[in-house]
């Protein structure tokens, strides 16, 4: 079929369709993307992938999940998860009797989990925190919510903590023991829309910058320090970087650790 669409014709009808703010994505990645799933749906138009989005609810979520990328691991970037473990943590449970902790785009649960596993391995009472992780993709926060990890998912976790916290279910499947699994809580959350609640002492938002336009980067930025409490922290993936963090009312702390001032 003929494509009588333009791309960002296309692009602007899906985002009403879907509700999606597909303007916030980097244009070219979202190009990217529908094509390859249209080529996986043996749709030749964007005209036809339209029409297919609105008539089919199945290709609807098959869009949705296509679009997201869901690359997650325990311990990903083990020199930044230690300085958390070493800095970061211990000085916000130093300084707050409650520690308020969002992992935000959380992907299948192995960021927000990392944490728990932390927290519980320095003897810290679940009494003296929270932790909330959100992800706009339904299909993976079940999976998280179930906590079952290929041994792919836990190589950076340490020997001795893999064997303390899993139990192994079949090949290659390891089930997150219960005691860490109630510790976070799972919801459904679109970053790019919905508001945010207010309170955060740590805001972990990891490898979902990088999908985002200039535009889109700045305005979540702004969105997470104004709902930081002061001297609350922003720790983002290890290539995504604030460039003028002091325009956020905020300063780096290390790495892609910042912090927010006033
Ligand atoms: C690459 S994963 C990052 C996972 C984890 N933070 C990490 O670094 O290991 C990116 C996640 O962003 C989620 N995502 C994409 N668009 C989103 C949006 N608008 N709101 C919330 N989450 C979104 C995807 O579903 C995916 O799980």
């Amino acid at each position: 079929m003929k494509d009588e669409l333009d791309f960002t014709t296309f692009k602007n009808l899906v985002s009403r369709e879907l509700d999606l703010r597909l303007d916030s994505y980097k244009l070219n990645r979202v190009e990217r993307r529908v094509y390859s799933l249209m080529r996986r749906h043996d749709l030749t138009s964007l005209q036809e992938c339209l029409h297919q989005i609105k008539k089919d609810s199945t290709f609807r979520e098959a869009f949705i999940k296509h679009f997201t990328i869901n690359t997650s691991e325990f311990y990903r970037n083990p020199t930044s998860f230690g300085y958390l473990e070493e800095n970061v943590l211990p000085s916000l449970f130093q300084r707050l009797s409650k520690v308020n902790i969002w992992s935000a785009a959380c992907s299948n649960g192995a960021e927000p989990y990392t944490v728990a596993i932390i927290l519980e391995e320095q003897g810290i009472s679940p009494q003296k925190y929270r932790i909330l992780a959100t992800d706009i993709d339904r299909f993976i926060l079940d999976i998280a919510r179930e906590g079952i990890y290929s041994s792919q998912s836990l190589l950076r976790l340490d020997k001795k903590l893999v064997k303390k916290y899993f139990t192994m279910v079949g090949e290659d499947q390891f089930q997150l023991n219960p005691e860490i699994k109630k510790l976070v809580q799972f919801k459904y959350q679109d970053l790019l829309k919905e508001e945010f609640t207010t309170g955060w002492d740590l805001i972990i938002c990891r490898n979902f910058f990088i999908y985002l336009t200039k535009e889109g980067k700045e305005t979540l930025t702004r969105r997470f320090a104004s709902v930081l409490n002061k001297e609350g922290i922003l720790f983002l993936g290890n290539t995504e970087f604030l460039m003028d963090p002091a325009s956020f009312n905020m300063k780096k702390l290390a790495g892609s650790f910042y912090q927010k001032l006033s």
